[in-house]
């Protein structure tokens, strides 16, 4: 291998040379099926031509100019399209390269609006366990997963963390859904009340858990409940959907289904499609007014921020989106892929759960069924699935936490929105391939 500081130094990567549709082909002539667009990345699928046209074309015209100089009317039009899809008027959308930045830029405009209304001690974040929102040294502070977190302990922030909504292992037996979703969002409130709201600037979730435990959605009403408690004690709801937003769960923000509004919201991956590295940090009105009715700068600048290119790159993939109605059949298509899942996995003694919500679905890979019982070594399950399915030409995305901390592996599926029928029934006879040698 060369140079590069890979990822794994021990691990050989294949050479990706050419990406179409739903395929990436290595240089050896090997095609393989991308089933989670990477790390849900690839909605449109590889080298859809209107965004490489879109892309093309800007770059002739510009490609970069300083935002502290100029503004680009690619970034002016991509946040006027965002914020239309914003359930809000006068929302602001600020454009960065990646999730890290996205959720940083989020925790800094929670920090200063505080500060904008003199609250100046407003300063603790609290997030949730098994949560992922970066690799920053505050992004990290603030995930909860701790395989992720493992080699920087000891360097880390630890800002208070509640427990996940995660009915498969939170739900006790006697509770209802609605019960659950209670207990699990009032841990917040007692958590608020225990550190004062007033050092508390905001609260940060994922909207669906990603790749800390594998598409998991909230109980119906956890985070209408999570809201009135942030709204009660003035606190701000931060929306990480960097993973789940852009369509991929049926609607264009996830959050649409739970029928609640966040006072900032994150998006990456799915907005640039993974055409060009494009992320954005989305602050409703009475955020971005504050800066304006106070007359406060947002110093929060990067050399990339709101780049003509990525932004262009960002409104052909709204384009693809919109005109080829990509997010109705995602949420039509959705339940096919779950009950394809099921079927054939569904009876299988390791598969412990089978869950998602359009084309953002899991399944949880646990040593006993009735048990749940996580794998001695989670990990080592993940990074098997992982290499047979590679080796089988199959792109999925298996996870995994530490079962001293109660968690198993899981492997998630973020297909492309463009995938058909044809390329789930692919999926499912190579995963039974896969699934069959590594529990052989
Ligand atoms: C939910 C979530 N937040 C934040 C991030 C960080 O994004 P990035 O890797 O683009 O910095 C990720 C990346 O996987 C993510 O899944």
């Amino acid at each position: 291998m060369g140079s590069v500081f890979y990822r794994d130094l021990d691990q050989h990567y294949p050479v990706a040379m050419r990406a179409r549709g739903m395929y990436i082909t290595d240089d050896q002539g090997k095609k393989y099926l991308d089933m989670s667009g990477g790390a849900a990345v690839s909605c449109l699928g590889h080298g859809h031509p209107v965004v490489l046209t879109a892309i093309h074309l800007q770059t002739d015209d510009l490609a970069f100019a300083h935002t502290g100089f100029f503004t680009n009317s690619p970034q002016e039009k991509l946040a006027a399209r965002l914020t239309a899809k914003f359930p809000e008027s006068g929302a602001r959308a600020y454009f960065t390269c990646g999730g890290s930045e996205a959720n940083e830029a989020a925790i800094n405009l929670a920090w200063r609006y505080w500060r904008a209304h003199g609250q100046n001690k407003k300063i603790k974040i609290i997030t949730r366990r098994d949560s992922y929102h970066g690799n920053s040294f505050a992004t990290l502070s603030l995930s909860g997963n701790l395989a992720r977190r493992a080699s920087m302990d000891g360097i880390l922030l630890d800002w208070p963390r509640i427990a996940p909504c995660y009915a498969y292992r939170h739900q006790q037996q006697d509770e209802s859904e609605l019960e659950y979703a209670k207990r699990a969002a009032n841990e917040l409130e007692a958590v608020i009340l225990r550190e004062g709201a007033e050092n508390i600037a905001a609260f940060m979730a994922e909207t669906m858990v990603g790749a800390s435990l594998g598409a998991v959605a909230p109980a119906k009403t956890y985070f209408q409940q999570i809201r009135d408690i942030c709204d009660r004690h003035n606190i701000l709801l931060i929306l990480d959907e960097i993973m789940c937003g852009s369509g991929r769960t049926g609607s264009f923000f996830a959050f649409e289904q739970e029928d609640i509004i966040p006072d900032i919201t994150t998006l990456a991956k799915g907005i640039g499609g993974g055409y060009l590295p494009l992320a954005a940090t989305i602050a409703r009105a009475k955020i971005a007014a504050t800066f304006i009715d106070t007359g406060k700068k947002n110093p929060h600048g990067h050399t990339y921020m709101g780049h003509a290119n990525a932004c262009a790159a960002g409104c052909a993939v709204l384009d693809v989106l919109d005109n080829e109605e990509l997010i109705d059949k995602v949420q039509r298509e959705g339940p096919a892929l779950q009950n394809g899942l099921r079927d054939a996995f569904g009876d299988h003694p390791n598969i412990g759960d089978i869950r998602g919500r359009g084309f953002f679905q899991a399944m949880e890979l646990v040593a006993d069924k009735a048990r749940k019982t996580p794998f001695e070594n989670p990990s080592q399950i993940a990074a098997q699935i992982k290499d047979t399915a590679m080796q089988y030409g199959l792109i999925c995305y298996p996870g995994a936490g530490r079962k001293e901390d109660g968690l198993s592996a899981h492997i998630l599926l973020a297909p492309p929105f463009i995938a058909k029928p044809t390329h789930f029934e692919e999926l499912i006879e190579k995963l039974q391939t896969v699934i069959a040698e590594v529990f052989q």
